[in-house]
């Protein structure tokens, strides 16, 4: 084809030079030594809305240094809630929640702000949250946690983008429910868990979600005095009560991290100690991770240790709703089967869009073909690195991995969605040997 003049509107000027936080990766450094787990993300998020149905003062402890609790904070003190943070702690006092409506512009960053509604509705009658934006990996709808909050009492009006709920009646309050969820959805079982908490009457939530995070949530709204049975199972019971008092609460380690890190020590045959861990939590990824051939011993009740075998087997992945294999170990599993031997299938049921990791894992190399929710992957003996572009939390977590095991330097750019969900990541790998190093490159 001849070659045909670029035509543009305006002559082209040089674009200024930006600076970009990249990650530089040198891949096949052993790692070894211990690394220690940081308060589970997905548990803090959802404890923390939970802090609204307090009366009083509480204080969690070893919460994560995260850039989405840094989000969530600001979304529950725009709420009129007094919060301090040390390291690893949030001080709330909720004594004075002054408004009702969250602020677009901050749950507009943050999904899981959404999670305030519950609370917000069971503690003042009414609740005004913007609808949670979609994200790469998939729409992300809030139908489930609207159509049991409407069961409950509220009325529910949505419109230019905000979910408007109130509780009509004398007293404004939330009353007790049957409710049958048709998916166990994370979040809607959190925020109706949360909301019957204050209601009155009995409510039960079946077919409700079973992941360790409700069962923490639980833990947390007892300790505040709520009565709630049945957490951990697809059936919880919830009596309401009038108030909730002060607590001091400690969030459960992340399981998904210990996961990542689990991963990366097969990934890299590389044999370390994870701690503190809950082995229960992970039963799944350590099942499939023995399926690759690769051994998981206990080492105490909290504390793990990752001891490859020098070979790596192809195995098959569904993930599921808990106890199944969890969809946010989907990303950081395939970067593994990339390098196990033979033909691994991994099947996606959970969200419609989380695979823009296998993109960027074919620049290394990788072979793998993705069919609507699955991806075939055969097993290739090395992986070379290449400048890659993180697209999701768990994505960036998976091109880490990959990075670590690649024959020479991977470059990852878009590092912010990675501090969204990992405290350290890289810090934490350095310590265990890794050679990665967080930069500031001009492009
Ligand atoms: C939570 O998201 C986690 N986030 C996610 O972790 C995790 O992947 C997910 O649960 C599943 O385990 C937090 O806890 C902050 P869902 P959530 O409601 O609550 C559909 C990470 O990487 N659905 O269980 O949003 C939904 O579209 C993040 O740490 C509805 O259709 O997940 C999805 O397909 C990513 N209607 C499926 O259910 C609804 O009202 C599971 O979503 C709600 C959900």
């Amino acid at each position: 084809m001849e070659d045909r003049p670029i035509k543009t509107s305006a002559p082209l000027t040089p674009t200024r030079a930006t600076a970009e936080t990249i990650l530089k990766i040198e891949g096949r450094h052993p790692l070894s030594g211990e690394v220690r787990i940081s308060g589970a993300k997905n548990s803090a998020l959802a404890i923390m809305a939970g802090t609204l149905l307090c009366s009083d003062q509480c204080r969690l402890t070893n919460i994560p240094d995260l850039a989405d609790i840094k989000r969530m904070a600001e979304v529950i003190a725009a709420l009129g809630v007094q919060i301090v943070a040390t390291p690893g702690n949030l001080d709330f006092d909720t004594r004075h929640l002054r408004t009702a409506e969250a602020p677009y512009e901050l749950v507009s960053k943050l999904r899981a702000s959404f999670f305030v509604i519950g609370p917000l509705l069971a503690r003042l009658g009414e609740a005004k949250v913007p609808m949670p934006g979609g994200c790469a990996i998939g729409a992300r709808p809030v139908d489930l946690h609207v159509r049991g909050l409407q069961a409950m009492g509220a009325e529910v009006i949505i419109e230019h983008g905000v979910v408007q709920a109130t509780v009509k009646g004398n007293r404004r309050r939330l009353q007790g429910a049957k409710i049958y969820l048709d998916y166990p959805s994370v979040g809607a079982t959190e925020t109706l868990m949360m909301a019957a908490t204050l209601a009155e009457g009995e409510t039960i939530i079946e077919n409700a979600a079973q992941e360790p995070e409700i069962v923490d949530l639980a833990n947390f709204c007892r300790s505040m005095g709520a009565y709630i049975s049945g957490d951990g199972s697809n059936k919880i019971v919830i009596q309401g009560c009038d108030r909730l008092h002060a607590t001091d609460y400690p969030i459960i380690p992340d399981r998904i991290e210990a996961g990542t890190f689990l991963v990366a020590g097969a990934i890299t045959q590389s044999e370390f100690s994870v701690f503190p861990v809950v082995p229960d939590h992970l039963l799944p990824v350590i099942a499939k991770l023995e399926a690759t051939g690769t051994k998981v011993i206990a080492e105490g009740p909290n504390r793990l240790r990752i001891k490859p075998q020098g070979i790596l087997r192809a195995t098959d992945i569904e993930t599921l709703p808990y106890p199944g294999f969890p969809t946010d170990m989907q990303a950081q599993f395939m970067a593994l089967l990339t390098l196990c031997e033979g033909s691994s299938v991994v099947t996606e049921t959970v969200f419609e869009n989380r695979m823009h990791h296998v993109a960027e894992f074919k620049r290394m190399g990788a072979d793998v073909k993705v069919k609507g929710n699955n991806a075939i992957i055969k097993g290739v003996p090395f992986l070379s690195g290449a400048p890659v572009m993180a697209t999701d939390l768990r994505a960036s977590a998976a091109l880490v991995l990959v990075g670590l095991a690649a024959e020479g330097t991977t470059i990852m750019r878009e590092v912010h969605h990675m501090d969204r969900g990992y405290d350290d990541l890289e810090g934490k790998f350095k310590a265990l040997g890794a050679r990665i190093e967080r930069l500031t490159a001009t492009l």
